[in-house]
């Protein structure tokens, strides 16, 4: 891929290189193929992931962007690159469920797997492997000076923004939007936009209200075989975008 032909990223994630562009208020985002869970202990490749997870990126930071929350999107470049705004990444991960599952059930056991939580819970998690991403609150963020009190406000109200478009948007589709995660990054002082990706990767979205069907990571959590994973990364494209995918793009 031209854009990046040569160049060494001055990044790389588990499912991401980042490399410089060449105007210096723009990164470009690569998504790799790989999958990974527990922390990156499970790893596999799955062929055309890459694209499907950045073209579902840009369809939902698109949709974002026209309800007023913004994101890092500048373009995104076929099949698997997104040129983003160069921002100064926060370290941790807010969460935001409105069906408890997962890790809260696991942890706070008193909410049961399915239970509607109403208002939405938001969550911050630090990013760190070695401490498997801890949570933190709002007043934690603030003494650790990761965020100012106007940035910590800023991201609530992104989040809850962002989670009544996107909930809308798929029960408009017959689909439950149980939870997602996203990362901000910072423009300038005070000023937050959605960076990273916004995938089937970060959310729990149901087919059933049992969960059961869902077009979500979970399936590669709990052991799926690879090709079904592969099939639900296809039908997760299909069902958020509505459109169908490019044989050659699943084949990158
Ligand atoms: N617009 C951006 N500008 C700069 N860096 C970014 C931007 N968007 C995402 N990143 C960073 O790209 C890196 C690679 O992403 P990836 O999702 O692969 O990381 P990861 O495996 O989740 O690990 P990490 O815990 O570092 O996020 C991350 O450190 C992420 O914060
Ligand atoms: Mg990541």
């Amino acid at each position: 891929m031209s854009l990046i032909s040569g160049k060494q990223p001055i990044a790389e994630g588990k499912t991401k290189r980042v490399y410089l562009h060449d105007e210096p208020d723009k990164v470009i985002l690569y998504f790799k193929n790989d999958i990974t869970a527990l922390d990156g202990l499970k790893h596999d490749v799955i062929h055309g992931k890459g694209y499907i997870n950045a073209y579902i990126t840009k369809y939902l930071f698109e949709k974002l962007e026209k309800a007023g929350v913004p994101t890092q999107l500048v373009e995104y470049v076929y099949p698997n690159i997104i040129i983003a705004k160069k921002i100064q990444m926060l370290p941790i991960e807010v969460v935001c469920r409105n069906i408890a599952a997962g890790h809260l059930v696991k942890k706070l056991p008193f909410f049961k797997n399915g239970q509607p939580l109403n208002p939405p819970v938001i969550e911050f998690f630090y990013k760190s492997d070695e401490l498997h991403d801890p949570m933190v609150n709002e007043y934690h963020l603030q003494a650790l000076r990761i965020t100012s009190e106007k940035e910590t406000l800023q991201m609530k109200d992104y989040t809850l923004k962002a989670n009544r478009v996107l909930k809308d948007f798929f029960n408009k589709r017959g689909l439950i939007f149980v939870d997602f995660k996203i990362e901000f990054g910072r423009l300038s002082e005070d000023n937050l936009v959605i960076g990273d990706e916004l995938n089937g990767d970060s959310m729990r979205l149901w087919a059933s209200p049992d969960g059961r069907k869902a077009f979500d990571k979970d399936g590669y959590r709990s052991g799926d075989a690879l090709d079904k994973v592969r099939e639900t990364y296809i039908e997760t494209f299909k069902v958020i975008t509505g459109e169908e995918p490019l044989k050659e793009g699943l084949e990158s």
